[in-house]
C-alpha cells in the first residue's frame, strides 16, 4: 500500500496539467496519503529536485495553462543508469508510487521505473490526442479550440482580401487537432499524415471547384506533420492567381486556460491514478474508452495502433465543396 506518492509532468506541456496534479494532490491527502511534486519531469526524480504538496499547494491552479510542477523532455530517463538513478532516488525519497502526467515517451520512462520497483501510472497530458490506448489527451480540447478561435481570425482577414490562408497546427504525428479544428472552421481542405493526399486534387482542384460556386477566399489546415506551410502557400498562389498567404499557429496552441473537458478528465484521470497507486498497483495508464476512464498495462498501451477517424474525415470532405 502506498503512503507517500510523487506526482511529475513529463514531454510538452498542456492545458489541463494542473488539474491532474491537482486532483493526484487532493486525492492523495483525500486518502491519507502524502505527496511529493517533482519538478521539469524525471529531471527532478534525477536531481531531487522535489517538494512536499499541500492541499493548498494546489489552490488556483486549475483554471491556469502550463504546469505548477514545470515540465522537461529527459534524455537520461532513457538510458538504464537513468533509471537506476530515479529509482534510487525514489526509494530514498521514501516514494512508493509516481503519477506521471505526459506523453508516449513519458509512459516509457514510467514502465522502466515500474519494472525497476517503482510502482508508476501514466495520465495522458498532450495537446496532441496522439495516445492510442485513449480516446482523448488532455490538452487537447483546450488546444483545438485554440486553434479554431486563431483560425476564426485568419478568416475574417482572409475573408476581407479575398485570399487563401494555409494554416499550421500542431500534431507531430497525428492529424487529429487538423481535423477537429478544420472541420470547425469550414476548411476547403485539412491535410494530415495520416491520409495520403494530393495538393493537385485535394488542394487545387477544391479550390477552382469552389471558386466556380462564388467562393472567394479560402483556409487550408495542414497538420504540422505534414508541414510545408509556406512552400504550399506560394504554390497555391502560382496556380490559381490567389493570394495566399501561410500562418504557423505554433505554441500559442499549448497555452491557456483549459476547457471544462480538460478539467473534468484531468481530474477524473488523477484520482483513478491515486486509486491504483493506494493498492500498490503500477505500470499502468490511465484512459478514456467510450467516455469512461480504464487503465491498461503500460506496454500493452504502447502496443496499441492508434486509430485515424476517417469518417470524420471523409465527412469533412464532403462538406467542404
Ligand atoms: O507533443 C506536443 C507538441 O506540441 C507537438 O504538437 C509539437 O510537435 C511538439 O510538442 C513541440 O515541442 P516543443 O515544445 O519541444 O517545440
Amino acid at each position: 500500500m502506498a503512503k507517500s506518492i510523487a506526482v511529475l509532468t513529463s514531454g510538452g506541456d498542456a492545458p489541463g496539467m494542473n488539474a491532474a496534479v491537482r486532483s493526484v494532490v487532493r486525492a492523495a491527502m483525500f486518502r491519507g496519503m502524502k505527496v511529493i511534486g517533482v519538478f521539469r519531469g524525471y529531471n527532478g526524480l534525477l536531481n531531487k529536485d522535489v517538494k512536499e504538496l499541500d492541499l493548498r499547494s494546489v489552490s488556483d491552479c486549475i483554471n491556469r495553462g502550463g504546469t505548477i510542477l514545470y515540465t522537461a523532455r529527459s534524455e537520461e530517463m532513457k538510458t538504464p543508469e537513468g533509471i537506476e538513478k530515479a529509482a534510487k532516488n525514489c526509494k530514498e525519497l521514501g516514494v512508493d508510487g509516481l503519477v506521471v502526467i505526459g506523453g508516449d515517451g513519458s509512459f516509457r520512462g514510467a514502465r522502466k521505473l515500474s519494472l525497476a520497483g517503482i510502482p508508476c501510472v501514466g495520465i495522458p497530458g498532450t495537446i496532441d490526442n496522439d495516445i492510442s490506448c485513449s480516446e482523448y489527451t488532455v490538452g487537447f480540447d483546450t488546444a483545438m479550440n485554440t486553434a479554431m478561435e486563431m483560425v476564426d481570425k485568419i478568416r475574417d482577414t482572409a475573408q476581407s482580401h479575398d485570399r487563401c490562408s494555409v494554416v499550421e497546427v500542431m500534431g507531430r504525428r497525428c492529424g487529429d487537432i487538423a481535423l477537429q479544428t478544420g472541420i470547425a472552421c469550414g476548411a476547403t481542405s485539412i491535410l494530415v499524415p495520416e491520409i495520403e493526399f494530393d495538393i493537385e486534387r485535394d488542394v487545387i482542384s477544391k479550390i477552382y471547384e469552389q471558386k466556380s460556386t462564388g467562393k472567394k477566399h479560402f483556409i487550408i489546415v495542414v497538420a504540422e506533420g505534414v508541414g510545408g506551410v509556406e512552400d504550399l502557400a506560394k504554390y497555391i498562389e502560382k496556380r490559381t492567381g490567389i493570394e495566399t498567404r501561410a500562418t504557423i499557429l505554433g505554441h500559442v496552441q499549448r497555452g491557456g486556460s483549459p476547457t471544462l473537458r480538460d478539467r473534468v478528465i484531468a481530474t477524473a484521470m488523477g484520482a483513478d491514478a491515486v486509486r491504483l497507486l493506494e493498492k500498490g498497483i503500477g505500470n499502468r495508464v490511465i484512459a478514456l474508452k467510450d467516455g469512461k476512464t480504464v487503465d491498461y498495462d503500460i506496454l500493452e498501451a504502447l502496443e496499441m495502433e492508434r486509430k485515424f477517424d476517417e469518417q470524420l474525415y471523409q465527412t469533412a470532405m464532403e462538406v467542404s465543396i
